[in-house]
């Protein structure tokens, strides 16, 4: 094997990211909202799973409209969480087992609870009006889209204090930032620099594409958002170091256009989520048809070198299905949201297991294509057990349930009251604690949590899974989807069969460079085939398997 480990690949091309929720991960000191003692009490669990990296949500203070994404104060904690000490003794915990660990940056916008925003509507001279985005007029930037459809009407709010109007993308108590002011870049500078000299590793950046405005565009990606995150790239390199600390994009669009957010490999991101393909990856199992997935790689340009995806099933938010036609959309609601309730925006609110139908077989089977797919897979927190979600609840909150560690009081998250827990647990013959848990699952070998522990393991061992080019291999049936990895001399074949049918799948034209296929996924059934010029593989009902060619 060649020493890959010597060629100064940076960590997060190889890395498995974990996403968390501080309130509904665990209660460190039973007021029935988890938090940063929570959290550290569990590192452990994360480090055994095979995680590299946390990514934790908005921790910050807020007055809590949208789960801390309405940021009042970007230096400090939420008190609900701990203090600053706190923090530091996590991020202290997390270096102490290796574990990488990046905020959330809120840049777009603040709470109109923020001392900014409150000051800016004092007067239409106040010191602070200009880091906002105002109009006599609440006609300009027509045809923008609106993100949150089902509650805002307009991108535009009436300020009654100064009789005007201010821009907003998402929520009308998220009024965004005037990034034109430079002050205000400034001052976003600073919050990055607090919280790298604290210790984070750095940032996923929420809602990159929408920082300038122009008349006569989308509002998104402009030139001036790419020249402001070059400014910051280049500012966070300086300082710490290259590729020291790291920026993720959370850009909600199509290859052609989130590629532009890694700039020339070295000036802007090194990460940007590829949200087409996690939509795709879900309609190709509904039809059980793997071009969408094929034709999305496709389009998808290879990253720079120092750079690299991050790909997911599933996230805090809805599963968004704005990466789709209308018609996809309609399809996706009908086929994984048939009730009302499921729906959210342009999205469905529900979990992993729960869209699954709770089918292990597709469940796993899913994770096995994130997994072996380019990009680095970052996992929701709750997703590695099959939690379900409660679609009765407010908005996001139906996947934000308190996670399941065991079938003690409170599924093991708190010792509260049950009533004063921030939201019930998930309450359901099928998902509730006595069936879902993590204690049950440590110990049942053929748990899905077991299994990705064993999948992410199988990706570690073998490079070409994070680091190799792909190839597509023609099958005789649009169902069975075959692909080869491959890194200096190691190829990898992996196959899925994402239909509920036995089949029969011969490959020809393999190019495959061995005499033998070892089987290396699934662990327990060690199968190895012959290579010849047709290679004939059993496919039993949502098979997935990966081969190491020898
Ligand atoms: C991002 C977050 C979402 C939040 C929104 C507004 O899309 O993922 O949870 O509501 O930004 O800040
Ligand atoms: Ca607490």
């Amino acid at each position: 094997m060649s020493n890959w480990k010597n060629d100064n690949i940076p960590w997060f091309k190889t890395a498995i990211f974990y996403e968390i929720s501080l309130k509904a991960f665990k209660d460190g000191n039973n007021d029935g909202i988890g938090d940063f003692k929570g959290l550290i009490q569990k590192l452990d669990y994360l480090k055994e799973l095979g995680i590299d990296c946390i990514w934790i949500l908005p921790f910050y203070p807020s007055p809590w409209r949208d789960d801390g994404y309405d940021v009042s104060d970007f230096c400090n904690i939420h008190p609900t969480f701990g203090t600053i000490e706190d923090f530091e003794e996590l991020v202290f915990e997390c270096q102490k087992r290796g574990l990488k660990i990046i905020g959330d940056l809120v840049i777009n916008h603040t709470s109109d609870q923020h001392p900014w925003f409150q000051n800016a509507i004092t007067a239409k001279d106040s010191a602070k009006r200009d880091y906002y985005v105002w109009s006599p007029t609440n006609t300009k930037y027509k045809g923008v889209r609106i993100i949150f459809q089902d509650i805002e009407e307009s991108n535009w709010s009436f300020e009654p204090n100064t009789q005007e109007y201010y821009w907003h993308r998402f929520y009308s108590h998220q009024p965004d930032l005037n990034f034109e002011n430079l002050e205000v870049q400034e001052e976003m500078i600073k919050v990055v620099d607090f919280w790298l000299d604290k210790g984070l590793d750095g940032f996923r950046i929420d809602a990159v594409p929408y920082l300038f405005q122009e008349e006569g565009t989308s509002c998104e990606s402009l030139p001036r958002t790419h020249g402001f995150i070059q400014r910051l790239r280049k500012h966070i390199d300086q300082t710490y170091g290259v590729n020291n600390k790291i920026i993720l994009a959370e850009a909600n669009q199509m290859p052609e256009e989130t590629i532009t957010y890694f700039g020339d490999g070295t000036n802007e991101f090194q990460m940007v989520f590829h949200f087409p393909l996690m939509l795709r990856l879900y309609l190709a199992l509904a039809k059980q048809d793997a071009s969408s997935i094929k034709n999305i790689l496709k389009r998808t340009k290879d990253t720079p070198l120092s750079c690299q995806w991050c790909t997911f099933l599933r996230n805090h938010d809805e599963l968004t299905l704005e990466m789709g036609s209308d018609e996809v959309r309609e399809f996706m609601w009908n086929f994984y949201a048939p009730e009302l309730r499921m729906r959210l925006n342009l999205g469905i609110r529900r979990r992993l297991s729960p869209l699954m139908n709770n089918d292990l077989r597709k469940i796993k089977l899913l994770n096995s294509l994130l997994f072996s797919l380019p990009g680095s897979p970052i996992i929701w927190m709750g997703d590695e057990i099959g939690m379900g979600d409660n679609i009765y609840l407010n908005d996001r909150d139906s996947v934000r349930t308190p996670m399941q560690w065991s079938n003690e009081k409170n599924a093991g998250f708190s010792n509260a009251n049950p009533d004063q827990l921030y939201l019930p647990v998930i309450d359901d013959p099928n998902y509730g604690p006595q069936e879902i848990n993590v204690v049950n699952q440590l110990n049942d070998n053929s748990s899905l949590l077991n299994y990705l522990k064993n999948l992410i393991k199988m990706r570690k061992q073998y490079p070409s899974l994070a680091l190799g080019q792909i190839r597509f291999i023609d099958t005789n049936h649009k169902g069975h989807f075959v692909f080869v990895r491959e890194y200096l001399d190691q190829q990898i074949l992996l196959v899925h069969n994402l239909t509920e049918l036995s089949g029969e799948c011969r490959i020809t034209n393999h190019n495959l460079d061995g005499d033998l296929l070892k089987q290396i996924f699934p662990l327990e059934k060690k199968y190895s085939i012959n290579i010849n010029s047709e290679i004939i593989l059993k496919l039993t009902p949502f098979l997935k398997c990966w081969y190491l060619v020898k």
